[in-house]
């Protein structure tokens, strides 16, 4: 396959405008400060960033409540800012996705001020209205505990709305063509904007089969196909990402049978079962999820990511799996949220466990797919229980020692800021692990680095490599070029015997990509690896001059 698929071998960064970088001093981070840290990212390898929506919001969800699709809020700076950010990224081949927040807007958009307000309006279709109470009005809901219905009543409309999430996100309705086609020339404008890739939002529920909207079931996946063909016919690059947190059977259907719905597609079920294997040191749920998971078409592509700006996921683990997760990252009830999750950082949940930090981000690198990482996550930020909800894991950018951790110059910082304990701004910041060779940050980049240059990874095939429970060993193969790399999740030192297929006959070689300790094997090309606590290596098979691209196959 000719290397043009781009994504296959990007380091994806999130992040939310409004927490990363305050230019102009209003306390509040914006475009133009964002624009000013391009040369951070680019040096720490990322090739790609994913932003959450920064489009204006009363935001009451972070801005998953949207009021104009067309522009930028006012607060993170103007459409002309978002152009120069753009530029600035393609100047060093950054892509920039952006969340594509469509299953809803905000109760205060115009088109649901129109729709609630007037029955003949155009807009009133627009939405999910019903004249009568649905029986199954305190079904379905997103939010356990802060939300109890699906269906409200609006005074104005004298009717009922469906919301699959928050009361003040109404559903917008898809069986209505203007709504298709409202979304499609959203699309175009950010793509003429400098945007390639969309991050899709809650993807089964915008072609939820049970929603009241389904009024045209065939529309269900037809309508991924066109999101992805329109993108692509505007821009030959656009990627489509999804948020879709489905049996991997199902996801299949995402990807298109014949790779024509969504480009790539969150890894939940690895996601879970990753934690598990931390929570556990038993990585068997990791390889029976990657298993499961093997299955996309070729142009199709997972992506795996450590923690994200919700609240970690562990629904669908079996009720042992879940307690036992919990008990190691959130023993405290404060620290869960919706019955299903975890509202922590990734650090914090390892209590600041170098080891187990590194041995967690090796493990994201070396997954099937592309990397997805969070900010802030580079220098091991922590999170602050105090805050309500998921706002626990969205603090300020720790940059440097100054107050308000250099995110800002203004005194009062929109954004919170961790400025005490382990994890506050004085102890960890970018500009003091910039100066330790040793930092994790400077860590971080190597281990970037190594996963750029190890593109079998994104590109190639995998295989488990028969091991114990407590190791997960991946092999790939990609244009006759090899790498295995092997995880220890035991707080025990391991000695572990394997046997490499030696294709071509020859005795394979294992070249360390970390720290030169090679293993040239036994005569029978068996290899015996002594691997120290939470220990990782990554090695090349073969020859180090076995680089790629020297062997076309
Ligand atoms: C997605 C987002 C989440 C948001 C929800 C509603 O799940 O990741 O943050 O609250 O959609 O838009």
């Amino acid at each position: 396959m000719i290397r043009t698929l781009w994504y296959k071998n990007a380091l994806i960064y999130c992040l939310s405008v409004d927490s990363f970088m305050d230019a102009n001093g209003d306390g509040v981070g914006d475009f133009d400060g964002l624009a000013r840290r391009l040369d951070y990212l680019h040096g720490l390898g990322v090739r790609a960033l994913w932003l959450m929506p920064f489009q204006p919001s009363p935001r009451k969800d972070h801005g998953y409540d949207i009021t104009d699709y067309y522009s930028v809020d006012p607060r993170y700076g103007t459409l002309g800012d978002f152009v120069e950010f753009t530029h600035g990224c393609k100047e060093r081949g950054m892509r920039v996705l952006m969340d594509l927040v469509i299953n809803h807007t905000s109760d205060q958009h115009p088109w649901f001020q129109a729709s609630r307000s007037d029955p003949e309006s155009p807009y009133r279709d627009w939405y999910i209205w019903s004249e009568t109470k649905p029986k199954d009005a305190h079904k379905g809901m997103v939010f356990p505990g802060f939300q109890d219905a699906t269906w409200d009543y609006d005074d104005e409309a004298k009717a009922w709305y469906f919301h699959r999430f928050f009361k003040f996100q109404p559903d917008l309705n898809y069986a209505n063509p203007d709504v298709r086609a409202e979304i499609f020339r959203i699309i175009g404008f950010w793509i003429e904007l400098g945007v390639s890739g969309f991050r899709m939002d809650a993807v089964p529920f915008i072609i939820a089969e049970d929603s009241p909207r389904a009024g045209e079931p065939e529309l269900k996946y037809q309508m991924l196909r066109d999101f992805r063909a329109f993108a692509q016919w505007r821009n030959g690059e656009c990627v489509m990402l999804a948020e879709a947190n489905v049996p991997p059977k199902e996801s299949l259907e995402y990807f298109g049978r014949d790779a024509d719905r969504l480009h790539m597609m969150f890894n939940f079920p690895a996601n879970r079962t990753h934690f598990y294997a931390h929570a556990s040191g038993d990585a068997s749920a990791l390889k029976k999820a990657l298993k499961d998971t093997r299955n996309r078409p070729e142009t199709g592509q997972w992506c795996h990511f450590l923690r994200n700006h919700d609240e970690l996921d562990l629904s669908n683990l079996t009720e042992e799996q879940m307690e036992a997760t919990f008990a190691a990252f959130a023993p405290d009830p404060e620290m869960r949220l919706f019955d299903r999750g975890i509202r922590r950082r990734l650090a914090p949940m390892l209590r600041g466990d170098r080891r187990r930090v590194e041995l967690a981000n090796s493990v994201l690198m070396s997954l099937p797919g592309t990397p997805v990482i969070r900010y802030g996550d580079e220098i091991g930020m922590g999170d602050d229980l105090a805050l309500p909800e998921r706002e626990s894991v969205r603090t300020a950018m720790q940059w440097d020692n100054a107050p308000n951790g250099g995110f800002t110059l203004n005194e009062s910082s929109a954004c919170p800021v961790i400025a005490d304990g382990p994890y506050g701004y004085r102890h960890i910041n970018v500009a003091e692990q910039r100066r330790d060779p040793d930092s994790l940050l400077n860590w971080t980049e190597r281990l970037i680095r190594l996963r750029r240059e190890t593109p079998e990874i994104g590109y190639g095939d995998f295989d488990i490599v028969r091991s114990p429970k407590d190791i997960l060993a991946l092999r790939y193969e990609w244009r006759g070029a090899s790498v295995l790399i092997v995880h220890n999740f035991s707080d025990r030192p391991r000695e572990i015997t394997f046997g490499l297929d030696a294709t071509g006959g020859t005795k394979r070689k294992l070249v360390d990509l970390l720290d030169g300790d090679h293993d040239d094997g036994d005569e029978a090309g068996r290899h015996t690896i002594v691997i120290e606590p939470y220990g990782y290596r990554w090695y090349r098979i073969g020859e180090m001059n076995d680089a790629l691209e020297r062997r076309e196959a």
